[in-house]
């Protein structure tokens, strides 16, 4: 796994997994700070002063974890009994045993970037249900709601060419579904720039019409699998059975501008009926700051529905709809909270990944899902994506990620190397982007 460099390491300094654990990190956690004093009023008005009481006792924890991670401390083990503790400190331990430093600690700055990075959230969640009567209380939920406020316009011109769409979906050709289908991809894809980890919880939003940047965006997907996509869903349209069930699930990412770009895809992928259902997944707790829980979900789809443009508010209506008939199903689980990398799951989560081989194609969404699926190791650049997913095969799937890590496979031969000398950060600015797809055809 990729190790974070120690303090002398002196060429490392610059990593971008380095860079990620001695400023951002300090500085989202500030921001989650600031946020908590900000709420102290609505806080006392909810609870009196036991309100007040959790938020100082919050805000404390924060400070110390802020000061544990900037300090380079040991990782300590979770405390507070919660769904995942158990798991969570098993893998600490083993992370432990992978060690043969003198004090046999892992630390902040000395453990694998996608373990401490995944740590720090979970952190943030301890310090939040150790506070009660505001265990419930998301730092994340003011950034992912300006986000969306903030990305309004692009959100508008997005629904409305939705709703253009369904007009006349039944009258496409073939070659035409598959130009739109491309085309909600392709926005389904750059939807994932507008994360908030990345930007250190700073505002990060959607403000121009992203459609009619695509051509301009082509030559930044480095891997294109998308007639793949088609080719999967398409063929299984012409050849299924009336009332046979074509299944996609989208392991979601990011709330706000991303999460309206995907279900928008997810519209069509009804519509255009290249999939009979959708499942859904998403956090059960805040996650890489903008990550889409439960809450994030409903709220959003609510708030569609409650625009004061007409063909808006209607997608919002249809989503809802979608939602109460089943044919959009949403599903928690733990799993997508642990450090654990994909290969793993099928051990460490054996229901989900069962859940998962009855997709007929999986959408894996964003950045940190593509870390996981690939395990967040150095691989060569033209490494097979077949072989980087480890053994990790429930159904066909696809990555769908703008590049804001410093890890891509099945690049071809000397594609990497070019990009490096002509962009050396072309790795993890979000630029880039890849529909990558393994399995059967
Ligand atoms: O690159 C910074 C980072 O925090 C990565 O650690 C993580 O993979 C990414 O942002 C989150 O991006 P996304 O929302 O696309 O998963
Ligand atoms: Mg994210």
């Amino acid at each position: 796994a990729q190790r974070l460099p120690s303090f002398d390491d002196i060429p490392e300094k610059l990593s971008f997994a380095y860079l990620t654990i001695k400023d951002r990190i300090p500085q989202i956690l500030t921001k989650a700070i600031d946020t908590l004093h900000r709420h102290k009023n609505e806080m006392f008005e909810k609870h009196g002063e036991k309100g007040i009481e959790a938020e100082k006792k919050a805000i404390s924890l924060l400070s110390k974890l802020r000061n544990e991670s900037q300090t380079d401390k040991p990782i300590v083990p979770l405390v507070e009994k919660f769904a995942d503790t158990d798991i969570w400190n098993q893998y600490l331990e083993h992370q432990q045993d992978l060690l043969n430093d003198s004090d046999g600690k892992p630390r902040w700055f000395y453990s694998p970037w996608l373990f401490v990075e995944c740590y720090m959230y979970r952190r943030i969640h301890e310090a939040v249900i150790q506070s009660p009567p505001i265990d419930d209380f998301d730092v994340f939920k003011e950034s992912k709601e300006q986000n969306f406020f903030e990305s309004q316009e692009s959100i508008m011109a997005l629904c409305i060419h939705l709703r253009e769409l369904m007009q006349i979906i039944e009258h496409l050709d073939e070659n035409q579904l598959k130009n739109e289908f491309f085309k909600l991809l392709q926005i389904s894809l750059w939807g994932n720039k507008c994360d908030l980890s990345l930007s250190g919880g700073e505002s990060s939003s959607q403000k121009t019409n992203v459609i009619n940047s695509l051509e301009d965006l082509k030559p930044f997907i480095l891997v294109n699998d998308m007639e793949h996509l088609w080719s999967l869903l398409s063929n299984r349209k012409k050849t299924r059975e009336k009332a046979s069930i074509v299944r996609v699930d989208i392991v979601l990412d990011n709330s706000g501008f991303e999460l309206v770009t995907d279900l928008i895809l997810a519209d069509f992928l009804l519509s255009s009926k290249l999939a009979t259902e959708i499942h859904f997944y998403g956090k059960m707790i805040p996650w890489f700051v903008s990550d889409t829980t439960i809450h994030d979900f409903n709220w959003l789809i609510e708030q569609v529905k409650y625009s004061d443009h007409k063909w808006v508010s209607e997608c919002g209506a249809n989503w809802e709809n979608y939602v109460k008939t089943g044919r959009w199903v949403y599903h928690d689980h733990i799993f997508w909270t642990l450090p654990h990398e994909f290969c793993a799951m099928s051990q460490v989560a054996p229901d989900l990944y069962a859940e998962l081989q009855k997709a007929h194609l999986i959408l894996f969404k964003g950045d940190l899902n593509y870390r996981k699926l690939t395990g967040d190791r150095k691989w060569e650049f033209t490494v097979p994506f077949h072989q980087a997913l480890s053994g990790f095969h429930p159904a066909p799937l696809c990555s769908i990620r703008t590049l804001k890590a410093e890890i891509q496979v099945g690049l071809q031969p000397g594609q990497g190397e070019q990009l490096t000398a002509s962009e050396p950060n072309w790795l993890t600015t979000g630029k880039y982007g890849v529909f990558q797809f393994d399995g059967p055809l």
